[in-house]
């Protein structure tokens, strides 16, 4: 196919025009009429993290608690669990040996959202992203602002970096180049560790029929110091509608952020794209943007507002599928995702 830039042009803008003239579906049209199923809790993990985050956010659900109180409750049993190395408290750090996250909330009820990026010390940024939301006029707080903010709510400073991860980026330093100074223990043989990016999101819709959304993250280890990626940025790692749904990204954020992949996902769904088809369309997007059969990954959940969920990953393995996980009244339930690419076991950038 010869992509000329004129052309490309051309046909974005067509793409464009077409979408912003696509009818987007009154809530009555909507195949995805409020409470339909009730209550739903998603979380963006499978069997083991989905029901400790799951569980929590359920009890609050249930007894017919509000979805943001439910999601951020979710989100914290992550985040303050040292085990966990791509959220909160224990996460990976930057390349100088910091601990940064970033985290966002929305709520559909009060079309608000709040978020901070590379927050230092405090264990929970997904309560400082609420704080953010419903304490200030502002969206984001970054930095040593949002650690100035967190401090003025009383939260509680920590030393983030556990003892695990700190010897990880040890092991990630010393190896890094035969250029410097760095250099590993004489009778040590490092495995390379992996650099990842985990991160979680929560969605949830409540018995009244509101949405909110959580997404929390240490983001990409190894990271330049003050790097984003897309858990902070509302639309991009997470992005919640109360008429539509909600939608959450995980994995390498720098090409969500590009696609703006939460929102479209929201939007597609919105015209009456169902949630699957609507995460695949934002990942063939990022493959789009960037080559057939990526080596990184991105994985994208959806909650329709008639609890209808969806789990699609960039890429995956038949006997490992993206997973992810939902509470609702009628018990606790693993979803195996599908996947535009099949990849051997390799570990995953
Ligand atoms: N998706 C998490 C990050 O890229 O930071």
């Amino acid at each position: 196919m010869n992509w000329t830039r004129r052309g490309f042009l051309g046909r974005s803008l067509a793409g464009l025009v077409a979408t912003i003239a696509a009818p987007r579906l009154t809530p009555a049209q909507s195949p995805s009429r409020p409470g339909a199923r009730g209550a739903a809790v998603l979380c963006s993990r499978g069997e083991t993290w989905g029901r400790k985050v799951n569980d929590p956010a359920w009890k609050i659900l249930g007894g017919g608690g509000a979805s943001l109180d439910a999601v951020i409750a979710g989100a914290n049993i992550v985040e303050l669990d040292p085990e966990d190395q791509s959220v909160g408290y224990g996460g990976l750090p930057n390349e100088e040996g910091v601990v940064q996250l970033d985290a966002s909330v929305m709520s559909g009820k009060l079309k608000k959202s709040g978020a901070v990026g590379a927050l230092e010390r405090i264990k929970t940024p997904s309560k400082v992203a609420r704080l953010v939301m419903e304490r200030t006029d502002h969206v984001m707080l970054v930095g040593e602002g949002a650690l100035r903010f967190a401090r003025a709510h009383g939260l509680e400073e920590a030393n983030l970096l556990t003892e695990k991860s700190r010897l990880a980026w040890l092991k990630w330093k010393e190896n890094l180049s035969d250029k410097d100074d760095w250099l590993p223990p004489a009778d040590g043989v490092y495995a390379e560790p992996a650099r990842v990016t985990g991160t979680i999101n929560v969605l949830a819709i409540d018995r009244a029929g509101d949405m909110a959304g959580c997404t929390t993250t240490s983001g990409l280890a190894w990271k330049i110091s003050g790097r984003l990626g897309d858990s902070p940025i509302i639309g991009a790692g997470m992005y919640v509608d109360n008429e539509i749904g909600a939608a959450g990204a995980t994995g390498r954020g720098e090409e969500v952020i590009k696609t703006c992949g939460s929102y479209a996902i929201v939007e597609a769904m919105g015209r009456g794209t169902p949630p699957e088809q609507a995460c695949r369309e934002a990942l063939q997007r990022i493959v789009h943007w960037t080559r057939e059969n990526p080596d990184f990954d991105v994985k994208y959940v959806a909650l329709r507002r008639d609890g209808e969920a969806a789990c699609v990953g960039l890429r995956g393995r038949k006997d490992k599928p993206p997973q992810c996980s939902i509470r609702t009244a009628a018990g606790f339930r693993v979803i195996n995702g599908s996947y535009l690419y099949e990849i051997p076991g390799t570990a995953m950038r």
